[in-house]
């Protein structure tokens, strides 16, 4: 039989709250912290009990290993509260589940799930006052794994320190975004990290969109890395079309992160019994839909950008435009229902959402 440890949580709360320093209705992504984290440490081969302490700095060695040879990965999620203030956090434990693909391919423990569900759970309830009530907001929270040996040397560490600390949020994109496709650097490739929230992900990510930022694109639309052919994702999210009357959005594979708002409109459309097909796009494929008409709607899905309309798709030296959104789009649809269902105003017919 399994043996289940029990893991004690220790709380530390701050002797003051820093909540009053923040305008809600103006909200930068990212920028505000909550009080408290949540941070446990792996060593000697098993997970510790866990602590709830103030937010802040944490002293470490600059020879950890995960400054050097990369054993660092993240999650992303949001906690929401219904019309009645009650606190309630979107499919928990799929960004688990996901968390744990990520380990194995990094070579870092798996966290058991109970672990992981006392640390958010608690933490969440504690500043649960910092979940934003305003519209298109919510609390934005970073479960993050490093490794933390004091060793120079290529080998997985033996210690690992995982924390979760959250940020009030209000929208990652005010305005529809403009996305570049990338046709000569690449972000992942079959055999690779693609599908893992790996931090080395996102640092090979910087460089070409930044170059695309600089020509005025908000985000690249990635593209597989044989060919630049095929689409893949872009920035933080998944990507849809709307072709004729089907979305068509790339199949998951090695190279694309298993989105879980990707997953959650594919059930929602087959619910709505709208034709979605997971395949892959090339450009062509997708330029012919523009030229022809058929391109209604492209839009990019994740947690931080929600559902992001995308208004125009750069590719060698052209720019194509995208229909305007209109509350008869299917986008838009989709973005009130799922709204709706986190904060309550809808039925959540598919179990998502876990009540803190
Ligand atoms: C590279 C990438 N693709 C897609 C997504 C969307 O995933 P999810 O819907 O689980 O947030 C994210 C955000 O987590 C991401 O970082």
């Amino acid at each position: 039989m399994l043996e289940t440890k029990i893991y004690n949580l220790e709380i530390q709360k701050v002797t003051k709250s820093r909540i009053h320093e923040i305008d809600f209705n103006h909200i930068p992504f990212g920028k505000y912290f909550s009080d408290h984290m949540f941070v446990v440490d792996y060593k000697n081969e098993e997970w510790q009990d866990g602590k709830i302490v103030p937010y802040g700095p944490m002293s470490m060695a600059p020879s950890i290993s995960a400054l050097h040879y990369g054993q660092a990965l993240f999650e992303g999620m949001k906690a929401y509260k219904d019309t009645k203030g009650n606190s309630w956090l979107f499919r928990p434990t799929d960004n688990h589940a996901r968390l744990n693909i990520s380990a194995e391919r990094l070579c870092m423990p798996a966290i058991p799930e109970d672990l992981f569900m006392q640390g958010l759970m608690e933490l969440i309830r504690l500043d649960s006052n910092w979940i934003p009530k305003q519209e298109n907001a919510a609390l934005y929270i970073r479960p993050v794994m490093f490794a933390i040996d004091e060793f120079v040397g290529v080998k997985p560490s033996q210690n690992y320190r995982f924390v979760i600390f959250t940020c009030p949020v209000g929208q990652y994109y005010s305005e529809p975004v403009s996305v570049l496709v990338e046709t000569k650097y690449v972000r992942a490739f079959e055999g690779g990290l693609g599908f893992t929230k790996a931090a080395a992900n996102y640092a090979a990510a910087l460089m070409p969109a930044k170059l695309g930022q600089s020509k005025g694109y908000h985000q690249m639309l990635w593209t597989d890395g044989f060919e630049h052919k095929y689409i893949e994702e872009s920035g933080t999210m998944n990507v849809m079309f709307v072709i004729g009357n089907k979305v068509v959005t790339p199949m998951t594979s090695g190279t694309i992160l298993s989105g879980i708002t990707r997953d959650s409109i594919i059930q929602l459309l087959k619910d709505w019994g709208i034709p979605v097909e997971e395949r892959r796009i090339s450009i062509d494929d997708l330029l012919t839909a523009h030229s022809k008409n058929e391109l209604k709607e492209a839009f990019g899905v994740g947690t931080a950008a929600t559902v992001a309309h995308i208004a125009k798709i750069g590719y060698m030296g052209k720019d194509f435009q995208l229909p305007v959104i209109t509350p008869s789009s299917i986008s838009h649809r989709i973005l009130k229902t799922l709204t709706d269902i986190r904060t309550g105003k809808c039925e959540d017919k598919f179990g998502w959402m876990v009540r803190v």
